[in-house]
């Protein structure tokens, strides 16, 4: 067993970091695939809060190497943030980071432009860190990417080509467009920090696993912000699913022996779209302080909602999940009755996962679950939850049709239930 992908079965913030920084204490290298700074993992490391965009949840651990996979689209500016908070944690040995030199840069202009959408009439709700403008450049084959900071003169000249290609529509949107030169000026006063970084990670990754060394490649976002899969258009630019595992990495679909898949014990959302179990007024409110549910990389208050069986069907699907995590099951001590919805009703007809089109139509079927009111953080393993605890997870993995390998009973790395080790 050598190859383990993680993703998010839901909207994201699963509490994906926290199961990858555990896992990666036992891995050779933990890759990110896709995405860029829109996400933010936030780990809790000895009682303190430490979060990361950009480098993988390892990075904590001196162990793994961190790899940004081909698939990423990289801020350069955070990047460098980054790489200074490992140097000064003492845990940015030579090689210990690699970053791909396939994977594409953001810049100041696709910041400015995902900024002047989100105030237009076709908002979603993005994290406007540039994301979705940049995975235009990257399809419409004229964007940048990390190599290219080895060439100041093609690299000037290639803003010089997407700050005119964008011209039109920063107009069309009410800004201004920005200075070519002070776009490039900004990405190359990152090179030389980052260059020593950079390289081919999937020829590394092919040996290592050739080496028979564990790689563990951590997914961003959630199956329902998946750009294929998802509840489009209110999904991120970007294939977050396992299959954009392979070709985020480079690594190939017969090379993943198990995938993990992240779900809360209630659902989260933040941006715009449909969102079938959301709780509005006062109980949404509740669960929101309770989980501390505001957004890592915005602050956004994040929506709040019942567990939804149909997206976990459609993450187990989607994925080829062979296990989930089920995380912050302490965030719903002491509520007197759970909600989990079962099944939807669309049209007059019960259906058992989300339907392509038309989610914002549907009737949630919900099926109620008496609560618990013990502390449950200090839970070890199943045994010692309390009955209604375990009746709800059972219930939840019997509606799935997959096991829960992991529960996360609290935020700290020692709060967690193991039931079967992943790297098994
Ligand atoms: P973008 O990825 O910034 O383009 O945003 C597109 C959608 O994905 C918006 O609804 C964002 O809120 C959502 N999104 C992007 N990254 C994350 C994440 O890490 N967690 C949760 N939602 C995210």
């Amino acid at each position: 067993m050598t190859t383990l992908v993680i993703v998010g079965a839901q909207w994201g913030d699963e509490g994906k970091g926290k199961i990858v920084d555990r896992l990666a204490e036992e891995a050779d290298a933990v890759v990110r695939f896709g995405g860029g700074a829109n996400a933010g993992h936030t780990l809790v490391v000895g009682g303190e809060k430490v979060v990361f965009h950009l480098v993988p949840s390892g990075a904590l651990h001196a162990r793994p190497r961190c790899v940004l996979g081909p698939g990423m689209v990289i801020d350069p500016k955070v990047l460098v943030k980054e790489l200074a908070e490992m140097r000064a944690r003492g845990l940015l040995s030579e090689g210990r980071v690699l970053v791909s030199e396939r994977a594409h840069l953001v810049t100041e202009a696709h910041f400015l432009v995902d900024g002047l959408r989100e105030q237009g009439p076709n908002a979603i709700g993005t994290t406007k860190r540039g994301i979705g403008p940049t995975y235009q450049d990257r399809a419409a084959r004229r964007g940048l990417r990390v190599a290219d900071l080895a060439h100041p003169d093609l690299l000037r000249e290639k803003v010089a080509g997407l700050v005119e290609a964008w011209r039109p529509s920063v107009e069309a949107l009410g800004g201004e467009p920005p200075s070519a030169i002070q776009v490039a000026d900004a990405v190359l006063a990152c090179a030389d920090e980052i260059l020593p970084f950079v390289g081919d990670t999937t020829d590394a990754l092919h040996r290592m696993r050739e080496d028979g060394q564990r790689i563990l490649l951590e997914g961003a976002q959630g199956t329902m912000l998946d750009l294929d899969h998802g509840t489009y258009p209110f999904v991120t630019s970007s294939s977050v699913t396992a299959g954009g595992a392979c070709t985020g990495s480079g690594l190939g679909p017969t090379h993943i022996d198990r995938v993990l898949g992240i779900s809360k014990a209630y659902t989260t959302r933040v941006g715009d779209g449909p969102f079938p179990t959301e709780m509005h007024g006062a109980d949404g409110e509740a669960l929101r302080q309770a989980g501390g549910e505001f957004g890592a990389t915005t602050g956004r208050p994040r929506r709040c909602g019942w567990l939804d069986l149909p997206v976990l069907r459609h993450a187990a699907r989607v994925n080829g999940l062979s296990e989930l995590a089920f995380t912050k099951l302490d965030v719903l001590s002491g509520m007197d009755t759970l909600k989990l919805c079962v099944a939807y009703e669309l049209d007059g007809r019960r259906i058992e996962h989300p339907p392509s089109v038309g989610l914002e139509r549907v009737t949630p079927v919900f099926e109620e679950l008496p609560g618990w009111t013990e502390d449950v953080t200090a839970g070890r393993s199943v045994e010692e939850l309390p009955a209604n605890a375990r009746a709800y997870v059972e219930r939840v993995e019997q509606l799935a049709g997959i096991p829960a390998s992991i529960l996360s009973v609290g935020p700290d790395r020692a709060e967690t239930i193991e039931r079967l080790d992943p790297w098994r």
